[in-house]
C-alpha cells in the first residue's frame, strides 16, 4: 500500500530519495533525469536549504528594462512563471518620467503572547517599568544586529480580549538593519519571555514576528506625464483606479497584479514571498476595509502620479539571498547595498506593474499581450518546431483562433 509515511526520509542519500518519488509517483526515468537537473542550484545548496530535497523547481527568469530609481539605472530581475508581467513592468518604467522610492528604518515587530493573568493593567505596567533590561536582554545575544547599529529599541503592550479570558501582548520593536529579520526577533522574543512571565506572573505562549511591518514600509511615486501617455489614458486609469478604491472585488485583482510584480523580485532576491504578500494584504486592510496599495490622481500639469505604501520585509543578509547562487547574482546585479534600498527597488516595481495592468485594462484589454505567449505555447504543445512556432502562433493571433488543433492544421498547411 501507498504511504506517504516515510521514517527518516530526510537521512536517507539522494538516490534513495529519489527511488522512492520515482515509485510512489509512478514516475519514469526521464522523469527522475529531469529532477536532476539542477540548474543553478545544486543538490548540496538546496539541501541545506530546505528538508527532504529531491530536485530543485526553476522558474523563468526575466529581466525588466527601463527602470530609473532614485535616479539610478536599474535591471531588475523577475523570477515568475506568468507571461506577459516583465513587459509590461518594463514598459511601463519606459513610459515613467522616473521612480522616487523611500524606505523607512528596518523596524519590525516582535510578538510575545502572555495568558492567565490577573491583572493585566498591572502586567503591562510592571513590564514596561523595566524596558531597560527588558531591551538589554534582548539584545544580549545579538552582538552582530548590535554592532551594525540594529537591536531591540522598545516594547510596547496592550491588552486584548478574547473567548478564553483577557490576554497581554508584548510588541518587541527591533531594527533588523538589512536582515529580513524574522530570525533575529524570533530569538530575542524567546529570550525575554521568561523575564516577561516573571514581571507578570503569566505564561508566555506565541513568541513570533508580526508579518503586518507597519513600522518598515516604503513608498515609491512616479509621474506618467500626458505628453507620453495621452490624457484619455489617464483618465481611463483614474477611472480604473477608483473602482478599486471603491470595491473589494476589485481591490484584491488590483492588489494580486501588484503583487506580480513585487513576488518576482522577492523571489528573484531569495526573500520570502509569503512574508512579504502577508504584510502586503494585511496592511490593505488595515482600515478595515480591504483597500488597493496604490493610488492616482493628478498633479496640477495634469499629469498622473501614482503613488504606492506597503510593508517589506526583505533582506540581504541571511537566508537564500546569501545562498542561492542566483539570488547572489540578482541582488549583484540591481547594485543595491542596504535592505532599503532593495525595498525602494521592489515598491517602485510594484508601482509599475500595476499602472501597467490599469492602463491594458482600462483600454485594449490585456488578452492580447497574453495570446502571444500562450499561442507560442501551444503552438510548442502542437509539436511545431522551434523555427516555426513564432510564425503558426502569430497566424493563431490574427485569426483569433489559439488552439493545439488549428496550430497541427497550419503545421500541415491548412488555410
Ligand atoms: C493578472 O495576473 C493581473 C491583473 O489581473 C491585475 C489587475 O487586474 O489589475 C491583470
Amino acid at each position: 500500500m501507498k504511504t506517504s509515511r516515510i521514517p527518516k526520509f530526510y537521512e536517507r542519500p539522494l538516490g534513495d530519495r529519489l527511488g522512492i518519488v520515482k515509485e510512489f509517483g509512478g514516475l519514469s526515468e526521464e522523469d527522475v533525469t529531469q529532477l536532476q537537473k539542477y540548474g543553478a542550484l545544486d543538490f548540496e545548496t538546496a539541501n541545506r536549504m530546505i528538508e527532504n530535497v529531491v530536485s530543485t523547481f526553476a522558474l523563468p527568469m526575466g529581466i525588466a528594462t527601463n527602470f530609473v530609481i532614485n535616479d539610478k539605472p536599474c535591471l531588475v530581475p523577475f523570477a515568475i512563471e506568468e507571461p506577459s508581467v516583465v513587459a509590461a513592468a518594463s514598459n511601463a518604467a519606459r513610459l515613467s518620467a522616473g521612480f522616487e522610492a523611500k524606505a523607512t528604518e528596518p523596524i519590525m515587530i516582535g510578538q510575545i503572547q502572555v495568558v492567565n493573568i490577573k491583572k493585566p493593567k498591572k502586567a503591562l505596567k510592571d513590564v514596561l517599568k523595566h524596558k531597560k533590561e527588558i531591551l538589554g536582554k534582548a539584545n544580549a545575544g545579538d552582538s552582530t544586529l548590535v554592532k551594525f547599529g540594529g537591536g531591540a529599541i522598545n516594547i510596547e503592550g496592550k491588552e486584548i480580549k478574547t473567548s478564553r479570558g483577557k490576554m497581554v501582548v508584548f510588541h518587541l520593536l527591533v531594527d533588523v538593519r538589512d536582515a529580513m529579520g524574522a530570525n533575529a526577533v524570533n530569538t530575542m522574543c524567546e529570550r525575554i519571555a521568561p523575564m516577561i512571565e516573571e514581571l507578570t506572573r503569566g505564561i508566555a505562549r506565541l513568541r513570533i514576528i508580526s508579518n503586518l511591518a507597519v513600522h518598515r514600509t516604503v513608498k515609491a511615486k512616479s509621474v506618467w506625464k500626458k505628453e507620453s501617455i495621452g490624457e484619455e489614458w489617464i483618465e481611463a486609469i483614474l477611472d480604473a483606479y477608483e473602482f478599486a478604491a471603491n470595491d473589494e472585488h476589485r481591490a484584491c485583482t488590483h492588489n494580486k497584479g501588484i503583487m506580480n510584480g513585487i513576488d518576482a523580485v522577492v523571489i528573484a532576491t531569495g526573500n520570502d514571498f509569503r512574508a512579504v504578500e502577508a504584510g502586503a494584504h494585511a496592511y490593505a486592510a488595515r482600515s478595515g476595509k480591504y483597500r488597493p496599495l496604490t493610488k492616482y490622481y493628478k498633479d496640477k500639469n495634469d499629469d498622473l502620479v501614482g503613488e504606492i505604501e506597503l510593508p517589506m520585509a526583505v533582506g540581504l543578509v541571511g537566508g537564500a539571498t546569501k545562498t542561492h547562487p542566483l539570488a547572489k547574482i540578482n541582488v549583484k546585479l540591481l547594485g543595491v547595498k542596504t535592505a532599503n534600498e532593495l525595498a525602494e527597488i521592489i515598491a517602485s516595481v510594484g508601482l509599475a506593474q500595476n499602472f501597467a495592468a490599469l492602463k491594458a485594462l482600462a483600454t485594449e484589454g490585456i488578452q492580447r499581450g497574453h495570446m502571444r505567449l500562450h499561442a507560442k505555447n501551444i503552438a510548442a504543445t502542437a509539436g511545431a518546431t522551434e523555427n516555426k512556432i513564432d510564425e503558426i502562433a502569430a497566424k493563431m493571433v490574427e485569426e483569433k483562433n489559439i488552439s493545439v488543433s488549428r496550430a497541427k492544421e497550419i503545421m500541415e498547411g491548412k488555410k
